[in-house]
């Protein structure tokens, strides 16, 4: 066995036997193969792609490149996993709910990458949080609370890091095989039994239409099935931020504010839904609907605070945020920016919004930056709506008056006014589950 001729095989595309792509995988991992020849061989899968057997090969030997966890959490070990948006904080409002509600949370998350927030950085903006937590730490959390995030182990999935890092500068990001096994290859080395999925489709989503990211949810929902994880997709929208925060000490505020009652809106209606879909995966709930009366429950009754409560206590934070917010990180500068025009919101750029919250400190330009966990902004429009000349549609938490300036037109720049009526953002357009897909239409 040698890399040319698994290069030639796929630049001519044939399917790579299971031999094949283990050996690959395995001089990816231990770095015995170079980086050109990695990237060649991602691009020839890239272009000529990869049946439904390989991508279930490479799925499985990326997951055993590492360590494989299969932790006793007491019940069905349950994991969420969003493609990337912004202002997408579902993982915080929907860990303690299902957790109240007696499912397994086991979350691995990221950082933020790119244009996007990552929960990670988020939970930091809690005082003395803790992130990185030894496996067993993070196990017995998840027994005892229902719940635990951390980041994602550096010995999960070790090939998929290194095959990553290469597909972000090579612009082979944009693979459904290479999707689908670097996200799932990380859920199955990390013990998930039930894996719910959430794809998002729209502008600033990872696959360009609605119709590829359904094809990339229907991949994913096939793979885990044959792989005997209990696995759900939802394809979700992502033409503006899911929640009004964008922003890390902002979105965990806007996650308390939904977990106290205080807000509401389409950030909660997401979370509830693809909570709800954790619940039947799990087990723990028979149909969608009893699931839903269980987490709107934990949350009116406050059960669902209470747990992220127990969650930051265990993971070493300060919990007291929950009842008092303003002890959250606080950027210096509140600034308003308005409209230069009546009109309808009629289009958000996410990226260019992700981006500017990027700049303003929120996010890194490289890898090396540190964040500013208090700054960013918070989204007074949406789509749909009608705004008049002078009206507040954001107002920023800056580090300083110059940058809050700066940012200003990167806001106005993201934001298309029309003078017709405009319809709101959709939510929700498809489940996905092994039996088929069901449309959804809010
Ligand atoms: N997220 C991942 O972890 N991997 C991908 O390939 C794309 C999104
Ligand atoms: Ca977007």
């Amino acid at each position: 066995m040698d890399i040319i001729s698994i290069l030639e095989d796929k630049k001519r595309g044939r399917a790579l036997s299971r031999e094949q792509i283990a050996y690959f995988v395995k001089g990816a991992a231990d770095g015995s193969i170079p980086d050109y020849q990695l990237t060649a061989l991602l691009m020839a899968i890239r272009l000529n792609g990869m049946d439904a057997r390989e991508t279930a090969d490479l799925t499985m030997e990326m997951a055993a490149s590492g360590h494989m966890l299969d932790p006793d959490v007491g019940g069905v070990p349950v994991d969420k996993h969003s493609t990337g948006g912004v202002g997408d904080t579902t993982t915080l409002v929907l860990a303690p709910l299902v957790a109240a509600c007696g499912g397994k949370v086991l979350k691995m998350s990221g950082r933020g990458l790119g244009h996007t927030g990552g929960t990670i950085d988020k939970l930091e903006s809690i005082p003395g949080m803790r992130v990185e937590l030894p496996e067993e730490v993070f196990v017995s959390i998840v027994r005892c609370v229902g719940c635990a995030v951390v980041g994602q182990s550096p010995q999960l999935a070790p090939a998929d890091k290194r095959l990553y890092a290469l597909r972000d500068v090579t612009a082979t990001v944009d693979s459904i095989p290479l999707i689908v096994s670097s996200i799932l290859s990380k859920k199955f080395a990390a013990g998930a039994k039930a894996i719910v999925l959430d794809v998002k489709a729209g502008s600033g989503a990872i696959m360009p239409t609605l119709e590829a990211s359904i094809d990339l949810a229907k991949a994913m929902v096939d793979i885990g099935s044959h792989a005997g994880r209990k696995i759900i997709a939802v394809v979700s929208g992502m033409e503006e931020p899911l929640g009004s925060h964008v922003g890390n000490a902002l979105e965990v505020k806007e996650a308390i504010d939904i977990l106290s009652g205080r807000a509401a809106g389409p950030l909660k209606r997401v979370s509830l839904f693809l909570g709800s879909q954790m619940l039947v995966a799990s087990g723990v709930a028979e149909t969608e609907e009893e699931a839903l009366a269980m987490l709107n429950d934990a949350l009116n009754s406050g059960a669902g605070l209470q747990k992220l409560k127990e969650m930051i206590t265990a993971q070493g934070g300060d919990c007291r945020v929950c009842d008092d917010v303003s002890l959250l990180p606080q950027a210096p500068v509140l600034y308003p920016v308005k409209a230069r025009q009546d009109g309808y919101l009629a289009h958000v750029n996410g990226t260019v919004l992700g981006l500017a919250a990027q700049r303003m400190g929120a996010g890194r330009i490289s890898k090396t930056d540190i964040i500013d966990p208090a700054v960013g902004f918070v989204m007074e429009k949406r789509i749909g709506d009608f705004v008049k000349t002078g009206d507040v549609v954001c107002t920023l938490h800056a580090a300083s008056q110059q940058n809050a300036k700066e940012t200003e037109q990167r806001i106005l720049d993201a934001l298309t006014f029309a003078n017709e009526p405009a319809p709101k953002a959709r939510l929700l357009y498809a489940l996905v589950k092994p039996e088929g897909v069901t449309e959804l239409s809010e």
